[in-house]
């Protein structure tokens, strides 16, 4: 038997960064035909953090590393690998997670960055149990940082009210803790058909500028209930669980109305769901960290709980995981 048989990834600390500028539902009326009650009867979102215009992914990424360190106190040449979860990263190469290695002089670690849209935390923390239990690493730190305010198109009112920018960042551990950690996880992607690709996606460069994001929002709506619920159910069953033995979901925070619609249709408990989309908007693969960073600090979320994590994003891709911290 391998030492890492007998080993957990752990979540050892948790760390989250929003830029400064908050921007209310009524500021965007002031340049848009939208209106707090649309946007928020749609969606539960009340107010966006917005990033300046010099501050990108890979910035916001430095903040939160430097703030997860700070608080676990790990000696950064002791981080044997830096993964970043972004779809905005500020340059095509070099990586995010490059430049954050370099500024925190974690000079022992390798670093990539990985593009699963909303679902990339949950890609991310699949990608670093499996290295860490398979190649014996024993710090990783797991970064998510997005900056969707810069990929919209601000006069497009059914994209542009959607979005916020944040950054999260975890500290994985390998443990013989065996009673925590991650306990499972699920990664999912259907590219096949062209639907698919148009329903969410970025376009690309545009005559000078970096592109906007598109979406067929009812889509999106329809799909993110159909597949989050079903790998919920997967992995609760794949793990001989139910959700009496979950404490806490935390969905990716895209809209209050789909976790809302998914409980009703599917019969999950809505109690035990995690909404903060009111507060950071839809921040993509950030959002989950965001919402457990702020469930932890009102002391919602306690060490020891049982944690399902569930997100669906353009590729489409979807995922979840069962964790406990
Ligand atoms: O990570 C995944 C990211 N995406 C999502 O989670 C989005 C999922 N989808 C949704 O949340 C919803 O589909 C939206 C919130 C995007 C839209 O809600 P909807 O109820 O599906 O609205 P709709 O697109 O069918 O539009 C209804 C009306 C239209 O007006 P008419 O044609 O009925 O006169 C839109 O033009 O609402 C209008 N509208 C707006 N009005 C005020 C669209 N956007 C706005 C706006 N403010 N921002």
């Amino acid at each position: 038997m391998r030492e890492s048989d007998t080993m957990r990834t752990v979540i050892a600390g948790i760390a989250s960064y929003l830029p400064q500028k908050v921007v209310t539902n009524d500021d965007l009326a002031q340049m848009l035909d939208t209106s707090h009650e649309w946007i928020f009867s749609r969606t539960g979102i009340e107010q966006r953090r917005i990033s300046a215009n010099d501050e990108f992914a890979s910035d916001l990424g430095v903040v939160v590393a430097k703030k997860i360190i700070s608080q676990t106190g790990i000696d950064p040449s002791e981080i044997d690998a830096i993964i970043v979860s972004t779809t905005t990263a500020d340059r095509r190469f070099p990586s995010c997670a490059c430049r954050i290695q370099g500024e925190i002089g974690a000079s022992k670690a390798f670093a990539f960055d990985i593009n699963a849209a909303c679902a990339g935390f949950i890609y991310g923390l699949s990608v670093s149990d499996s290295m860490m239990r398979t190649m014996g690493l024993k710090n990783v730190l797991l970064i998510t940082a997005e900056t969707l305010t810069k990929f919209v198109d601000w006069t497009d009112r059914l994209t542009c009210v959607l979005f916020g920018d944040g950054a999260g960042a975890l500290l994985l551990q390998l443990s013989s803790d065996t009673s925590r950690g991650i306990i499972s996880t699920k990664l999912y992607s259907n590219g096949e058909q062209e639907k698919y690709n148009s329903i969410l996606s970025h376009n690309g460069p545009q005559n000078g500028h970096r592109g906007y994001t598109t979406m067929s929002g009812r889509a999106v709506f329809k799909y993110a209930i159909e597949y989050m619920s079903s790998s919920m159910t997967e992995i609760l069953s794949e793990n001989n669980m139910t959700i009496d033995d979950i404490d806490w979901i935390i969905p990716h925070q895209a809209n209050k109305r789909i976790l809302e619609s998914m409980c009703k249709m599917k019969d999950f408990p809505l109690e035990k769901v995690v909404i903060t989309t009111q507060l950071h908007a839809n921040t993509s693969s950030a959002s989950i960290p965001l919402a457990l960073r702020d469930m932890i600090d009102c002391g919602k979320i306690k060490q020891g709980d049982t944690l399902l994590f569930t997100a669906l994003g353009a590729g489409l891709v979807w995922a979840s995981s069962i964790v406990r911290l």
